[in-house]
């Protein structure tokens, strides 16, 4: 029953608001999270504080979001890893191996502080991008910035804490190699998720006036 309404109002809103989606076999709608575009690029602020758990649905929606990205004639670009719970100590291992084959003489507090890293957010989101010939690096780039906006809004829109990081392990052949990159993949980004820890600040809006000129001839 509650299946049938669903559908009669996804077909209003199909014809109405547009808030209904074709996704899958069927079509999905957003009710309850719903936020303005406007209010999401306005509000979306990062977050460093982060506990707690990301259901799979919100996770679902940021991969969702995330795809929707014009990328060029949509080869695919991405994939996502997620790591959550005792994977995120793996990850931590993973990354002091990487840096111990920086630098052989790092003290063990410093290689604690590499380990503990991944430990920040209850999961984080590894979003890998692959060379294709057909993009240009300049393509792919920006395609790439666009899926990283997209995730942090879907976070944002969906009331979920993110902070997206990169960093040097990014880098790293052997976090490449160890998280199963194949050689034409590169890690775009690490998007740490989860229930803020406290009230994040929202952020000043920075002045248009400043950057906006009416060009004339003249
Ligand atoms: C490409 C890129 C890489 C970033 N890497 C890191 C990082 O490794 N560590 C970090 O603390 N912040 C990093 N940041 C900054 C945060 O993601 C975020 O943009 C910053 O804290 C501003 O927050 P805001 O979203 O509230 O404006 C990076 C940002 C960008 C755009």
């Amino acid at each position: 029953m509650i299946l049938a309404i669903e559908a009669v109002l996804c077909a209003t809103r199909a014809f109405t608001s547009g808030a209904c989606f074709k996704y899958g076999s069927g079509n999905f709608s957003i009710f309850e999270y719903r936020v303005e575009a406007l209010e999401a690029i306005y509000g979306q602020v990062s977050s460093s504080s982060l506990s707690g758990e990301v259901d799979s649905a919100v996770l679902e929606n940021i991969v969702l979001a995330a795809l929707q990205v014009p990328d060029h004639k949509h080869v695919g670009l991405w994939r996502f890893l997620t790591i959550s719970g005792d994977a995120r100590q793996n990850l931590g291992a993973l990354y002091a191996r990487a840096k111990l084959t920086e630098d052989s003489s790092l003290g063990s507090s410093a290689l604690e502080k590499i380990r503990n890293k991944p430990l920040r957010a209850p999961l984080i989101v590894v979003v890998c991008v692959t060379k294709r010939a057909k993009v240009s690096e300049v393509e792919r780039l920006l395609s790439t910035g666009a899926v990283k906006q997209n995730m942090l809004l879907a976070a944002y829109a969906q009331g979920v804490g993110a902070k997206w990081r990169v960093g040097s392990m990014a880098y790293s052949r052997v976090v490449c190699d160890g998280l199963g990159l194949a050689e034409k993949e590169k890690i775009a980004g690490f998007l740490y998720l989860g229930e803020n820890d406290s009230n994040v600040e929202s952020k000043e809006l920075i002045d248009p006036g400043k950057y906006v000129t009416a060009w004339t001839a003249d």
